[in-house]
């Protein structure tokens, strides 16, 4: 099929640049010596979740109960559920503990502590539970320098309905940097936390089996994981605008991106209407930070055009000079590289799979919590 034929917006995936991107994280955990359990929320597909564990790597990481579900059922036998588990969701979390072969929570509450022995002893279940751990991102976790952190993990490893399974963090304020040297810098904090609140665990006689750590960012950049278990990055499958104004790849690596129609032409405000907006692309700004003029997006081969403004499906296009609107006829398509692929790839019900400009495949993600 040719792009021509498809609706707009569309999601488009570049097949080679999504198989080197695949390939690249593979080869670092390879040569660092560590695991690697991807995130799949960025695609949430079976298709590209087995491009990303085929061989030697076949646990994965999720963000929903109802991803687990729909992995399990996929065939998925590894499954870390990374998002701090919560009492309502128990009951659908001890069902996905007996249906996988390892499926792993994590919390970072006391009190969700209690409740999840509450629950393993009341149903007679053993919950795989990783400790959350906060090292400098501030959104969620323990802070590894506080007595109670190492009491919590004490907890944990002594419950008989729990089996500890080590500390896990995320680095998300990796995404504030400017650029890689300081990227290296959040990377080593990471691992180096997370290295030393494993050494204080066991030092206190906790056993801490697996060290799990993660972003794209830093698991682009990072120079070395000494005394890591495993990473978990997401987003390096399909990489994005704000990764590569960051400096985690090249605007060539991006493998997504929005086909969008131009609509219609307004010489008088020196602007072209696109058929996708909020919808299609997603409001995230992007790496503002660096550059705050606003872009909900890069138009592919038009560094000059300016994705300035948009609504619910409109999407509003200018430049610093005067358009050369016959250039860009109504009626033509644009491709549109989005801010944050994850937010993008989710407003979507199908992918168009591409190579060499053709449609070769139709992927289907899941959807829903
Ligand atoms: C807990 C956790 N692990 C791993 C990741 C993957 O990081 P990235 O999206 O930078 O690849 C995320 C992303 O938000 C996350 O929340």
């Amino acid at each position: 099929m040719k792009l021509e034929e498809l609706k707009t917006p569309a999601f488009l995936i570049d097949l080679p640049r999504l198989k080197a991107n695949v390939q690249m994280m593979k080869d670092r955990a390879r040569n660092q010596s560590v695991s690697l359990r991807p995130h799949v929320k960025t695609h949430k597909t079976a298709e590209i979740a087995r491009m990303q564990t085929a061989e030697e790597f076949p646990g994965i990481t999720v963000s929903t109960l109802a991803e687990a579900r729909f992995y399990q059922e996929s065939g998925f036998e590894d499954i870390t559920y990374a998002f701090p588990i919560t009492v309502n969701k128990l009951d659908e979390a001890a069902e996905l503990t007996t249906k996988v072969k390892i499926f792993n929570i994590l919390l970072d509450q006391p009190q969700t502590f209690s409740a999840v022995e509450a629950y393993g002893r009341e149903h007679g279940i053993t919950f795989n539970v990783f400790l959350k751990v906060d090292c400098g991102y501030h959104r969620a976790g323990v802070d590894p320098s506080k007595r109670e952190s190492v009491q919590l993990a004490r907890n944990l490893a002594d419950s008989d309905f729990i089996q500890f399974k080590g500390i896990l963090t995320h680095a998300g304020h990796s995404y504030h940097c400017h650029n890689p040297i300081e990227v290296i810098e959040i990377a080593e904090q990471e691992r180096d936390v997370m290295v030393q609140f494993a050494r204080s665990l066991r030092e206190d006689g906790v056993d801490c089996q697996t060290l799990s750590i993660g972003s794209t960012p830093t698991a682009v950049h990072a120079p070395g994981w000494q005394g890591i278990d495993e990473i978990r990055p997401g987003n390096y499958v399909f990489f994005d605008k704000f990764q590569a104004d960051i400096g985690s790849c090249q605007t060539k690596d991006v493998a997504a991106r929005v086909l969008t129609t131009v609509v219609a032409h307004y010489p008088d405000h020196n602007q072209i209407l696109i058929d996708a907006g909020a919808l299609a692309l997603s409001k995230d700004l992007g790496a503002d930070h660096l550059d705050n003029e606003i872009a909900y997006g890069g138009v592919s081969g038009h560094p000059n055009l300016k994705l300035f403004s948009i609504s619910q499906e409109h999407g509003l296009i200018t430049s610093n000079d005067p358009l050369d609107f016959q250039k860009f006829p109504v009626g033509s398509l644009l491709q549109v590289f989005p801010n944050h692929s994850c937010l993008t790839a989710a407003l979507f019900p199908e992918y168009h799979v591409v190579e060499n400009n053709r449609v070769i495949d139709r992927w289907v993600p899941m959807r829903g919590w």
